[in-house]
């Protein structure tokens, strides 16, 4: 396993640590007045983003540079890029994770933009890596020949779950620059990395995995393609719909999720 790779996974595993720490710092925090240092608003954001965009992003980083030369057969465009990947995601997340506890929003904001270049860095060495050419000797793939026409359906999922995380991550970024976007961005943010970027990504690898560890093609490569524009039809309708019924009614819709909360009737999964 390259250096790199080592890195993301091992930054994945300590982000959950931490956010299992910051998770039960919850508890005494709840018990000590407001005005205190930290505040349980960044918390909870820290939290979100210590187990989202530390150990989910970082653990699919890690998984995804240990396959990608394997199914492409192709070697990184670059490595030192790789690690320099490596080296701003962590120091960009770990400004938000850290600087969201004490509200401190100058260091957040520029954590958010080392976190979007960091990414940047990524679909630039990616970009580069499949313009080259395959390797001419084969390295051992332990998960053999691959069903070539489900591979492609597989790399439609994948490519596009990198396209919502460059759409999602500066959404989140523009809503560290701008808070009055927070209540319309907020659903468009949450629901674009995660059904655009981790589930697209689970399903691309998903699709990769499975046929060989059962050994047997994938049942019907059609039902995939359809499933992948579903997929975006169905995520990119929501945005769409959020962004308009926030710039129409976001005060009412927020007023009125609010008002079931606290009555403790709250519709559908909320
Ligand atoms: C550059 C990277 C990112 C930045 C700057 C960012 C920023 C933000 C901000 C400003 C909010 C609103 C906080 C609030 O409620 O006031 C937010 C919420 C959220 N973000 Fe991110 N985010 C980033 C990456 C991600 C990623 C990669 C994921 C998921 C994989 C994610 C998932 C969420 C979720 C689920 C919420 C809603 C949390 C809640 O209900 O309070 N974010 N983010
Ligand atoms: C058909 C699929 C889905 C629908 C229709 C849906 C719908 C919704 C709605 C209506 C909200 C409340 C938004 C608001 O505050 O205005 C919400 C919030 C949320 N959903 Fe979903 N959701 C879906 C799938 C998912 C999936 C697959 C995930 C995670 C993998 C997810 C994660 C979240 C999160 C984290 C929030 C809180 C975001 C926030 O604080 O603003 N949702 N969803």
């Amino acid at each position: 396993m390259k250096g790199f790779t080592k890195g993301f996974i091992i930054s994945s595993l300590a982000y959950l640590v931490f956010t299992g720490i910051l998770g039960a710092a919850f508890i005494p925090i709840s018990n000590i007045p407001n005005d205190i240092a930290i505040s349980t608003y960044g918390l909870l954001v820290s939290v979100v983003h210590s187990f989202l965009l530390g150990f989910v992003t970082m653990m699919i980083f890690g998984v995804s540079y240990h396959l990608i030369p394997l199914f492409s057969e192709r070697d990184f465009y670059s490595p030192f890029l790789a690690f320099i990947h490596l080296a701003l995601s962590n120091i960009g997340t770990l400004g938000i994770i850290i600087f969201m506890l004490f509200l401190n929003y100058a260091v957040v904001k520029i954590s958010a933009l080392i976190v979007v270049l960091s990414l940047l860095v990524f679909v630039f060495n990616m970009f580069f890596t499949f313009l080259s050419s395959p390797r001419q000797s084969e390295i051992h793939n332990p998960f053999g020949k691959g069903d070539k026409e489900a591979d492609k359906a597989a790399i439609n999922f994948t490519r596009w779950s990198i396209i919502y995380l460059l759409i999602g991550c500066p959404l989140g970024a523009a809503m560290f620059f701008k808070p009055a976007l927070i209540a319309d961005f907020r659903p468009i943010h949450a629901h674009i990395n995660l059904m655009g970027f981790v589930s697209l990504m689970i399903f691309g690898v998903s699709y990769h995995m499975f046929p060989r560890f059962a050994q047997r093609p994938l049942f019907s490569v059609k039902m995939a393609r359809w499933q992948f524009w579903l997929a975006n039809i169905g995520l990119i309708g929501m945005a769409i719909s959020w962004w308009f019924a926030g710039s129409v009614s976001s005060a009412g819709r927020h007023s009125y999720f609010r008002t079931h909360r606290n009555s403790g009737r709250l519709p559908l999964c909320l």
